[in-house]
């Protein structure tokens, strides 16, 4: 009687261990790049989190690009990027960490910044067309980019620091995509580290590890639109 017992709670604590664990590992990959999503919604390009970004999930910038990177992988720069679309607009709000900041460099991309990539219609063509664009901006707002559907009047974008590093709130106003739910963009989200000494040290990357982004839009990740 005791025996069995114990082998029916034993039974019973082995299943409860098996229902939390297939939980656990459902979680982990549903963070996989290509279930993110950007949520519905109109913010205020201003550098302050406002509400609406609470209910908006996180992506991780962490990826190190190694053949860019001279710095150890704990110390380059880092960021959680947060997406919203509206009827013209996509949004992002980037919370770097960056424990030094520097423009010191005279070469944008070498600039303590982050880089917002867009495939409005997610064809991954390759090089750069007309729904492809590179936006950056630096720590400071100073704003830059390139390829064939990049326009400076596109882009709207406040930077401040923080403790610990910056934060970038940015829109892009996008033309080709179809902005309904369920649509998919291709994104990629880069952030650049200058650890001080007037030059890149690191790039950290959201979907692909390499440097690839400001010449190839094959790499990119996707979103959908929420
Ligand atoms: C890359 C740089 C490149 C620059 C060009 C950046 O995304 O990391 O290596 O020179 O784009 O705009």
């Amino acid at each position: 009687m005791r025996l069995s017992l114990l082998s029916l709670s034993l039974a019973v604590l082995f299943s409860f261990h098996q229902a939390s664990y297939s939980q656990e590992s459902k979680e982990a990959t549903s963070a996989k790049s290509d279930d993110a999503v950007a949520v519905h919604g109109t913010i205020k390009v201003d550098g302050e989190i406002e509400d609406a970004w609470k209910e908006v999930p996180e992506l991780s910038v962490k990826k190190l690009v190694r053949s860019e990177s001279t710095l150890d992988e704990e110390k380059v720069a880092k960021a959680t990027v947060k997406l919203m679309w509206d009827a013209e607009n996509i949004y992002a709000l980037f919370q770097v960490k960056d424990s030094k900041l520097s423009d010191s460099s005279s070469n944008d991309y070498e600039q303590d910044s982050i880089e917002f990539f867009i495939d409005e219609l997610n064809q991954k063509a390759g090089t750069y067309q007309e729904d492809d664009g590179q936006y950056r901006v630096s720590y400071k707002g100073k704003i830059s980019g390139d390829g064939a559907g990049y326009s400076e009047s596109k882009i709207k974008a406040a930077a401040k620091e923080t403790e610990g590093g910056y934060v970038v709130e940015l829109s892009v106003k996008l033309e080709k995509a179809k902005l309904e739910a369920g649509a998919k963009l291709g994104v990629e989200l880069q952030v650049n580290d200058d650890p001080g000494t007037g030059s890149r040290g690191g790039i950290t990357k959201w979907n692909h590890d390499e440097n690839d982004s400001y010449l190839d839009t094959k790499n990119f990740g996707v979103v959908t639109l929420k």
